[in-house]
């Protein structure tokens, strides 16, 4: 099964993926984790990343793409995988239709995890400060002022996926004000639910 969680920025895509990598034995693909990863190592698109990431901007489509399409190609994603921060533009939603094609490969659900930017901003100042007090490094766009940006950007850039979605009947909402539990449930739900497109 492969599924694409989308949401703004602290919607708790990556607690979801990553409960389910757990329970279902999907693999969880974090665009953020990987330039995280690419950062870290110092190379050539790390140093690329480490700027926009900071600014709250997207990196280039076919970039983004292309990490996308060699990784769902590995083989701890033979028993599906979970989409997390990718696609984030139109253009990489269309791609990524097209990659998938080639590849043989389906989507059995897109869910978007719904929360109001209000929400948001109290979520990331309490994953910064948790952060710091187990002497863990924070994100470097875990402040409110670069996620008003990010916010920004996925209002501008991220948000027109959805109805692309929606006009081809793929588009599954969840409340992500709920507790994680409950949201875990209502994917579930959904994923047990027969799927079209
Ligand atoms: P990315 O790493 O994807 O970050 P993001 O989408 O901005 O959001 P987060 O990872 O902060 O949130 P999340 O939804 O995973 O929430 P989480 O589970 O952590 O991207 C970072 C950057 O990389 C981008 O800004 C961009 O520059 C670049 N990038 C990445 N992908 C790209 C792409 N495809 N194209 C171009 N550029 C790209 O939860 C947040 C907090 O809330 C946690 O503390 C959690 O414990 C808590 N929480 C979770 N669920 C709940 C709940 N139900 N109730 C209460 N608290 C909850
Ligand atoms: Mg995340």
């Amino acid at each position: 099964m492969n599924i694409i969680l989308l949401g703004p920025p602290g919607a708790g895509k990556g607690t979801q993926a990553k409960i389910l990598e757990d329970k279902h034995g999907l693999k969880q693909l974090s665009t953020g984790d990987m330039l995280r990863a690419a950062v870290a190592s110092g190379d050539e698109i790390g140093r690329q990343a480490k700027e926009i990431m900071d600014a709250g901007q997207l990196m280039p489509d076919a970039l983004m793409v292309e990490m996308i399409s060699q990784r769902i190609e590995q083989p701890d994603c033979a028993k599906g995988f979970i989409l997390d921060g990718f696609p984030r533009t139109v253009p990489q939603a269309e791609a990524l239709d097209a990659l998938l094609e080639g590849k043989g490969l389906k989507l059995n659900a897109v869910i978007e995890v719904s929360v109001p930017d209000e929400a948001l901003v109290q979520r990331i100042e309490t994953r910064s400060r948790q952060s710091a007090e187990s002497g863990a490094a924070a994100r470097s766009d875990d402040n409110v002022e670069t996620l008003r940006k990010r916010l920004k950007v996925y209002h501008d850039q991220t948000a027109p996926i959805l109805p692309y979605y929606e006009r081809t009947g793929r588009l599954k909402r969840v409340d992500g004000l709920q507790s994680i539990e409950e949201v875990t449930a209502q994917i579930e739900e959904i994923l047990g639910a027969p799927v079209r497109g």
